[in-house]
């Protein structure tokens, strides 16, 4: 008997005294024939689909008119007039001028979007300009009738643009020295008229689910959404699962999801019917499933795949984010407690350190253990590590060490790194063999969590990657997450882009777990 199964046989014996659960004593033989069996998850994510990334299924955005113009993106504006760009003077707290010969930081907004040729333009400190009595300012905290404004294109060159003013009147920089509400004409598309700009989109825009649901408005988003839930996963796809060699699928949600069928604006309903649906094939085709909280309220690391609006960083920063995160674990575990298929629930994905304190992750994943616990006594709690620089992998050791079925997440890219854009194939395979293989075996210890590397995938950026490259590249991985003492997790199921869709790999033969 392994120090681990001992420590769920007490732990289950215990619990079985304290709550005399019948068919607990079944639990608790089931968890020791899984660990004697020593069943490790061999997983699948359900990537983009009960919580969108765009670069997932990119025409899941084609419907949505000004598609480059969704909540969060960058845009920068050029006085044609003046020849210079606009600022929001000091990153923002005061006006606007149009006196900077290049742009960045302050020269940049964020778009919000409320239909699609409505906007709030949010500045570098966060602040939004409005028209107040003292002129076009960034000024308010949250934006109201004040800060939005409307964008016209120009029909045949959506570039050019002229921003309407809540007062009718259009914004135009008469000087570089200050941005005005106060041109009322319709001066054409002239180069010499001083309410006509070039907006420049920044790369690298949003497009999560706040994106596309916002994007499409209440009325069309129901719709979307539903049809995009019901054909990018289905039953069939728990078939192939289950047909080539994985045990187990991670399934991403968005903490909306607890609010079904209502959620907040603009979230909308119906990805809890698609989770039950996931239940039900899991069982029918004997697949555990692991609920991962994906998409945090305020977002936990400013990603799209959080459900961020425009990037920002809010989860924990006040106590409503953190109980709205337990009260959707609770919800989550309450709701699927009793179906067999349940097998973990991660209770944050990705906390990014620059941003989230661990004194306030660790706050939360008790309560989250404890919210999970309050269902389940049998369900794995998954702890995902913070993302960032100079964070000690082991920092929820203490935390978790004193917790029953706990895991630590870990994932695992060569991407996102400048290192990895001049290795080889070889190089990349060398790398997952000594150095992934010595950061998984620094944090896989008799006495700790367990460990699970949540995310992978056999995407590169190396050149010249023969088919043997990316063969061997996939299986090294395998080889070396296979000794995560939980299991792992490919990054993911469906994906447009080959490598990213385990799918792909499988049916091109790059894959192979059956054997
Ligand atoms: C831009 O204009 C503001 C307001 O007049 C002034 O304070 C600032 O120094 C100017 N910046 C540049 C780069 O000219
Ligand atoms: C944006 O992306 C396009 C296409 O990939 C590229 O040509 C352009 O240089 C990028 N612009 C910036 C500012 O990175
Ligand atoms: C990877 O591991 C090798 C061998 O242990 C070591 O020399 C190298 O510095 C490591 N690379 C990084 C980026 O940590």
């Amino acid at each position: 008997m392994s120090k681990i199964t001992l420590l769920y046989s007490l732990v289950f014996g215990i619990f079985c005294l304290q709550s005399l659960i019948q068919g607990c004593l079944g639990e608790m033989v089931n968890r020791q024939l899984s660990e004697n069996s020593n069943f490790k998850v061999k997983a699948v994510n359900l990537g983009g689909w009960l919580v969108t990334e765009g670069w997932i299924k990119p025409s899941l955005f084609d419907g949505i008119r000004n598609k480059d113009l969704l909540d969060g993106t960058q845009i920068q504006l050029k006085s044609r007039y003046i020849g210079k760009y606009v600022s929001a003077e000091s990153g923002g707290g005061t006006i606007l001028v149009a006196n900077r010969t290049s742009a960045s930081g302050w020269e940049t907004f964020k778009l919000w979007r409320i239909d699609e040729n409505t906007f709030n333009f949010r500045v570098f400190s966060n602040q939004f300009v409005g028209l107040q009595s003292n002129g076009v300012v960034a000024e308010a905290t949250n934006p109201g009738h004040s800060e939005t404004f409307q964008i016209i294109r120009k029909p045949d060159d959506t570039s050019r643009v002229r921003i309407q003013a809540p007062n009718g009147q259009f914004l135009q920089a008469k000087t570089q020295d200050l941005v005005t509400a106060d041109y009322g004409g319709d001066g054409g598309w002239d180069d010499n008229n001083p309410s006509v700009f070039v907006m420049t989109i920044l790369n690298g825009s949003l497009h999560g689910e706040y994106q596309v649901t916002n994007g499409y408005g209440p009325d069309k988003a129901p719709q979307v959404m539903m049809d995009h839930w019901n054909t990018f996963i289905v039953e069939d796809d728990f078939r192939f699962i289950s047909e080539n060699g994985l045990n187990a699928v991670r399934i991403p949600v968005g903490w909306w999801i607890a609010s079904d069928p209502t959620p907040p604006k603009p979230f909308v309903g119906g990805s809890l019917a698609a989770l039950d649906n996931a239940f039900i094939w899991a069982q029918k085709y004997g697949i555990k499933v692991i609920i991962d909280l994906h998409a945090a309220p305020g977002s936990q690391n400013g990603d799209e795949h959080s459900g961020s609006r425009d990037g920002s960083l809010e989860w924990g920063k006040t106590d409503q984010t953190i109980q709205q995160s337990v009260d959707a674990i609770e919800f989550l575990t309450a709701r699927y407690a009793q179906n067999t298929q349940l097998y973990a629930v991660e209770l944050i994905n990705e906390p990014q350190s620059s941003g989230v304190a661990l004194e306030t992750l660790k706050d939360y994943y008790q309560a989250g253990y404890n919210a999970v616990r309050k269902h389940s006594s049998s369900a794995f709690v998954i702890m995902s590590n913070r993302l960032g620089g100079g964070v000690d992998p082991k920092e929820l050791f203490r935390l978790a060490s004193n917790l029953q079925l706990t895991v630590i997440d870990v994932h695992y890219y060569n991407l996102y790194s400048d290192m990895f854009n001049t290795m080889t194939p070889q190089q990349n395979i060398d790398y997952v063999n000594q150095n992934r293989s010595s950061d998984l075996s620094y944090i896989t210890t008799s006495d700790g969590p367990l460990t699970f590397v949540g995310e992978w995938v056999a995407e590169w950026v190396a050149r010249d990657a023969t088919e043997g490259d990316l063969k061997n590249y996939a299986n090294a991985q395998l080889q070396v997450y296979g000794g995560a003492s939980f299991g792992w997790a490919y990054w993911t199921l469906k994906n447009v882009n080959n490598h990213w869709s385990l799918q792909w790999m499988i049916q091109n033969g790059y894959i192979n777990l059956t054997n």
